[in-house]
């Protein structure tokens, strides 16, 4: 029995258990003694739907809901389609927290943004700085859309004593990330586009924004580590940032990136596309007191397992 009241043989259902954070969420619950964990596929449940949502809920049985599922991408995709982005994540979120709460689920935890946080919030960005102002931009309408979560957690907990728990998790990187050129985030893009211009012999790459601004990384399987002490250990809806605690420009990122990919060509920085937020970093010293995690994994270290990853399953569907 944990202090939040979980057991190890409690029926969790993992929504977006199939994807990038999700896969990895899963293997750790694993890991730490969870016995009966369930993957959600939309093909199964279209969580934007109440009928597929209570399905779901009957079907399982769960005890314990670690809501994982989103529309997500980067800054492209969240440009092109900011009312899907909104819509769909704010439904998803608003009706799979109310039926849970219907079918008696005893814990809630759900996987907040960094893009949650005001376009200028004081650098580290402290939870307690949340609520200072509107997003940026590119990213406003999946951020607002998400951190609704966060004010159906209170206020949930307030009137219905429901268990609801949050964290805001930075950009994610790692082995399974998704690569697709229109949807990816920095990373995979940045890497595949390298590793394209090695192969091609091409001496020069085009990367988006000014390289100005700064962003921080949390290497997939740390942020998964993060995620199963959270649902383990929160007490509260107060949200608790995951993040590595290194601020890095996309300049220097997009450098390291190249030499670990063996890219020696130009970099050329194509200042007519947007940055996003101008810095991103997270303080992350709540995390370290309520929940006794970090982040493990150097930079470096999770760049090269990425490259690595990519280079060996990139012929391969995503399953
Ligand atoms: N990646 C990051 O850098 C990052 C940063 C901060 C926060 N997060 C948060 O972390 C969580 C996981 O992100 P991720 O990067 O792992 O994304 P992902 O790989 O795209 O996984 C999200 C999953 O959501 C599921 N989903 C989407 N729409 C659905 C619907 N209508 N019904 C049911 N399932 C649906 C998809 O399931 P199927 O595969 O079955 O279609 C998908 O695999 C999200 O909540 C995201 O907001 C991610």
């Amino acid at each position: 029995m944990h202090s939040s009241g979980l057991n190890l043989d409690n029926r969790i259902l993992v929504t977006g258990g199939g994807g990038f954070l999700g896969r990895h969420v899963v293997r750790s619950l694993l890991r730490r003694g969870f016995t009966r964990v369930s993957v959600i596929r939309s093909k199964d449940f279209d969580l934007t739907l109440a009928e597929d949502v209570q399905r779901m809920l009957r079907n399982h049985q769960a005890d314990v809901v670690v809501h994982l599922a989103a529309v997500v991408g980067g800054i492209g995709a969240n440009r092109r389609q900011p009312g899907t982005f909104f819509f769909q994540n704010l439904l998803m979120g608003a009706l799979l927290m109310e039926e849970a709460r219907l079918a008696g689920v005893k814990r809630f935890l759900s996987a907040g943004t960094i893009c949650s946080y005001p376009k200028f919030t004081p650098v580290p960005f402290r939870e307690e700085d949340l609520w200072l102002g509107y997003p940026e931009e590119t990213n406003a309408p999946y951020g607002l859309a998400k951190k609704m979560l966060l004010v159906q957690s209170e206020a949930y907990r307030q009137e219905f004593g429901f268990d609801a728990v949050n964290v805001l998790l930075v950009n994610l990187y790692g082995p399974g990330d998704n690569f697709h050129p229109e949807s990816s985030h920095v990373i995979p893009a940045l890497i595949r586009r390298f590793l394209e211009a090695v192969e091609s012999g091409a001496t020069e790459v085009e990367v988006w924004g000014s390289g100005q601004a700064t962003r921080e990384f949390l290497y997939v399987e740390d942020a998964a580590a993060g995620v199963v002490a959270a649902l383990e250990k929160l007490e509260t809806s107060a949200p608790v940032n995951l993040g590595s605690g290194l601020e890095i420009s996309i300049r220097d990122l997009a450098t390291r990136i190249a030499s670990i990919t063996g890219f020696a060509g130009r970099i050329c920085w194509d200042a007519g596309k947007p940055d996003g937020q101008p810095r991103r970093c997270l303080d992350t010293t709540r995390a370290k007191a309520s929940l006794g995690w970090v982040s493990r994994t150097p930079l470096d270290e999770g760049l090269r397992r990425t490259v690595e990853w990519y280079r060996e399953n990139r012929s391969q569907p995503a399953g």
